[in-house]
């Protein structure tokens, strides 16, 4: 059984929580070597999102080609590895179950310690990909499909929520809004390509829950204006795109001050924007202006590694190999995983923490 000392070499990187195949190969010195990624969008684009069954089952198709073929772009054979890391949660069980299950098979053989990553921290460790890579302390703002949070990251896997979403997620309000307009899945992207094409302030949308303290947010309530704009409207192409435009400009606002009271109350410096929302460019754009007006320094992965991929997985999984964390080899995965849970670098293996994830 492996060392739960051992050092490994290159990390091996599997991301199968939700409908992307990501597969990557991460090595401490020489940094990413390979990366290959397999997006499942047209196949659940008829049912207009994701179907778990159908993306478990496309996992298992394409997981081992994939992982051959990003091998043969580093250059390496299987027996090269030094460790596995695979996404454990939070996610769809099934769709885990595959990457954990192929992670598990191929450590057991090769004799190499594997670790089970926690899909979040895969994010928000994802700027650490890039040349100019953050040092904790900083604050992250995590926008995905199922997140919007904002975290204290004091060290890595020291984590505290300092900001949660009371409903829906700002990828699932992008998501959601996109369809009730009548725009393919995924619909964050659809919507801010459409938003491009028009000019803002002919909607007014409300910047929720900016008019009181705190840094929760919300954005179901938003939805429903978009819900009774659109149904008011002649459902033109004209105010679908009009729509789109004061809606992600609302989102953004709404995110831009919870950054800024963030930034403000931790006094932090750093500010992480990781998940897929953070590939939103009005975001980024905003985000760098009130950057440089309060005196603090944006990160941002670049584009394709603000959606799911697989080198966030292997960089978060080496990281904490080489801290000499593994888990016992067993397939298990966390459909919901509290990212506070985790445990610091330095201190008791992962496992610790993830027993008590089960709900
Ligand atoms: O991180 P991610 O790939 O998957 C999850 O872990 O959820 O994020 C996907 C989310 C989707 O809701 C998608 O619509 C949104 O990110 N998204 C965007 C953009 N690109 C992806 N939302 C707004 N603008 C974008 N450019
Ligand atoms: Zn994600």
């Amino acid at each position: 059984m492996p060392s739960i000392n051992a050092k490994p070499g290159p990390v091996l990187g599997i991301e199968t929580s939700c409908d992307e195949t990501g597969v990557a190969v991460y090595d401490r010195g020489r940094g990413l070597l390979a990366h290959a990624l397999y997006s499942q969008v047209e196949l659940h684009a008829e049912y207009g999102g994701v179907v778990p069954e159908l993306a478990s089952r496309d996992h298992v198709r394409k997981l081992l080609p994939l992982i051959r073929q990003t091998l043969a772009e580093a250059g390496m054979a299987v027996a090269d590895l030094g460790g596995v890391a695979y996404t454990a949660g939070p996610g769809l069980v099934g769709a885990l179950l595959v990457g954990a299950a192929a992670a598990r098979s191929l450590a057991w053989a090769l004799e190499i310690p594997a670790i089970g990553v926690h899909h979040m921290e895969g994010h928000l460790l994802a700027p650490m990909l890039e040349e100019d890579s953050p040092e904790p302390p900083f604050v992250a703002l995590l926008v995905s499909g199922g997140h919007s949070m904002l975290i204290e990251v004091e060290a890595i896997g020291r984590y505290r929520l300092l900001g949660d979403t009371l409903d829906d997620a700002a990828g699932e309000a992008f998501d959601k809004t996109a369809k009730l307009m009548g725009l393919p899945y995924p619909g964050g992207p659809a919507l801010a390509r459409l938003a491009e094409t028009a000019v803002p302030g002919q909607f007014r949308f409300t910047r929720p829950m900016t008019d009181r303290p705190g840094l929760d947010m919300s954005f179901s309530g938003l939805k429903t204006q978009v819900l009774l704009a659109w149904q008011r409207s002649d459902h033109g192409d004209a105010v679908r795109a009009a729509i789109a435009r004061d809606f992600e400009e609302a989102i953004v606002e709404t995110l831009v001050i919870k950054c800024r009271r963030a930034m403000q109350a931790t006094g932090a410096k750093r500010l992480v924007i990781a998940g897929g929302v953070g590939a939103n460019r009005r975001l980024r754009a905003q985000l760098a202006e009130a950057a440089s007006r309060d005196g603090f320094k944006t990160y941002f992965p670049r584009l394709e590694f603000c959606t799911d991929n697989g080198a966030m997985i292997a960089l978060a999984g080496s990281i904490r190999l080489h801290a000499g964390q593994c888990n016992d080899p067993q397939i298990r995965v966390f459909p919901r995983w509290d990212l506070q849970s985790l445990s610091a670098l330095g201190t008791a293996p992962s496992n610790s923490g993830v027993e008590t994830a089960w709900t």
